[in-house]
């Protein structure tokens, strides 16, 4: 048996599977996220730490499977965000996450110190983007002096939980290329950079390959989770790549959208490519020795929640459980492209492609043929053209892109997996059942202990696709004729948001 945990923004999942990938149990545990300042985000590892035990807890409670026949822990999580530690491993502060915005001068500083953009690319595969690791430690080091003095690791979130499962400082390549510190090339943390900035790289973990095994659970951890110190645990991932392992993105070809709070378009590929505008993330993927890129849309499923949450409810009060059906019900009713009206989904700034925490969301092109039915489609389909601004991006590569493997909430209302093959115009897969990181980082964990040959071979034997829609082609032209009007217009009102 293996364990998968997932620690997330919101909460941490946990699932314990079989060696053929049959879900055995599962368990989720909520904590909250503190937002001091406007753009500010951060949390206490202690919650990710009391979430993990309980979970666990929970799922060999349920599961009846004995301490000892779990054989390893795959570990996932939210990326980026930094565990500032000082020279006794206590935390001392909380956690700068993922999308906090504060970084925007440590960014320019970074940059203007590896010699420009173009340089900074050249060292570690990407643009500083306000969410990274490096310009995080950055911050401290110019606003908390007194912290960044006492300062002597930095981890990223699922790394401090290995470290009080296993007491090791270990990262792996997939995570750590989110900091902005990695050759992603070479797979190694890049001196060249490390010294440009003037940062120690003894603050930093040892990198490891995400299916390798990095130690073995403390008497005390193992005696908190009720597992036993014989059980491994493996580098896992970031929850982008544990995601794509878990959706089976593991060979040339496949390319996977997932809608949730954010949006992500993952693409597996066997060498590094970039996008010469920086406008696509090259990180390292799970699969030993091999990349991937991706696009993030930082307001994507959120953009319907926003919309539903605070409009469609408000003016129908209908009741909290079913809003959704009954919103995405009136806009099946209206014919693809709403009849002219577009929205742009920046609600809260936006990443891919363009790297702006100011920009802002908008409707465009009302006319009083417009129902609410109209609005609800529009936002969906807005959310779907954010997407493919970085399908766009993609296929400008020299990647193969066959099919597109729809995860996420955006995958289980089969009117947005169609406006998807639509908008795409490709084939949509997904699968029998999506587990998420949770699951790939488990069958990390099955590779890491020797019952599968590699991560490629434990998705074929445990992940199964259930359905296919294929694009319409009306729709579709319908789509190509309104995705460059949706794509100009950041340009023409990016100085009216604010
Ligand atoms: C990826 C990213 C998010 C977080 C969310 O670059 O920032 O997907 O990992 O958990």
């Amino acid at each position: 048996y293996y364990l998968g945990i997932d620690i997330g923004t919101s909460g941490t999942k946990t699932l314990l599977i079989d060696v053929s990938g049959k879900v055995i149990a599962e368990a989720n545990a909520e904590y909250p996220l503190e937002q001091p300042k406007p753009g500010w985000t951060q949390q206490d590892p202690e919650h990710w730490w009391k979430a993990t035990v309980s979970t666990v807890r929970e799922v060999m409670k349920a599961s009846k499977v004995k301490p000892e026949a779990v054989k390893a822990i795959g570990l996932s999580g939210q990326m980026h965000g930094s565990v500032f530690l000082d020279k006794d491993d206590n935390v001392i502060r909380p956690a700068l996450l993922w999308n906090d915005q504060r970084t925007a001068a440590q960014c320019e500083e970074i940059t203007a110190k590896a010699g420009g953009r173009n340089a900074l690319i050249k060292l570690v595969a990407n643009p500083a983007l306000t969410g990274f690791q490096a310009p995080k430690i950055l911050w401290l080091r110019d606003n908390e002096k007194r912290n960044f003095d006492r300062l002597a690791k930095v981890l990223l979130p699922k790394d401090e939980i290995r470290r009080r499962l296993t007491g090791d400082y270990v990262t792996e390549v997939s995570d750590a290329s989110g900091t902005l510190l990695l050759d992603v090339v070479k797979r190694k943390w890049s001196t060249k950079l490390l010294s440009k900035i003037e940062l120690d790289a003894a603050l930093l973990p040892r990198v490891v390959e995400s299916d390798e095994v990095t130690g073995t659970l403390t008497s005390q951890a193992a005696k908190q989770l009720g597992l036993t110190t014989d059980c491994k645990v493996v580098g896992g991932a970031g929850d982008c790549a544990a995601g794509a392992v878990g959706n089976g993105v593991v060979k040339s070809g496949v390319l996977s959208t997932s809608i949730g709070t954010s949006g992500v378009m993952f693409v597996h590929s066997d060498e590094p490519q970039y996008d010469a505008a920086g406008r696509l993330h090259t990180f390292c993927h799970a699969v030993n020795g091999k990349w991937h890129m991706m696009g993030v849309n930082l307001t994507s499923g959120g953009a319907l929640q926003w919309w539903v949450d605070s409009v469609v409810q408000g003016l129908a009060g209908i009741p909290e459980k079913s809003r959704y059906e009954a919103a995405t019900r009136e806009a099946e009713k209206v014919a693809a492209g709403s009849n002219g009206l577009l929205f742009l989904p920046y609600l809260n700034g936006e990443r891919t492609p363009h790297a702006d925490p100011n920009a802002r969301g908008s409707f465009v092109g009302l006319n009083t043929t417009h129902t609410r039915g109209h609005l609800t489609r529009c936002v969906m389909e807005g959310i779907t053209f954010a997407l493919r601004d970085s399908l766009a991006i993609i296929e400008s590569l020299d990647v193969p892109v066959k099919q597109v493997r729809a995860s996420g909430g955006g995958s289980k209302n089969p009117m947005w997996r169609q406006m998807q093959a639509d908008v795409f115009g490709k084939k949509i897969t997904t699968l029998e059942v999506e587990q998420g990181p949770a699951f790939g980082v488990a069958l990390l964990a099955a590779v890491g202990d020797g019952a599968y040959r590699n991560v490629e071979a434990a998705c074929k034997a445990t992940i199964k696709v259930a359905d296919e829609t294929k694009p319409d082609r009306s729709a579709v032209k319908r789509y190509d004729e309104l995705f460059p009007i949706y794509r100009d217009l950041y340009a023409s009102l990016k100085d009216s948001m604010n």
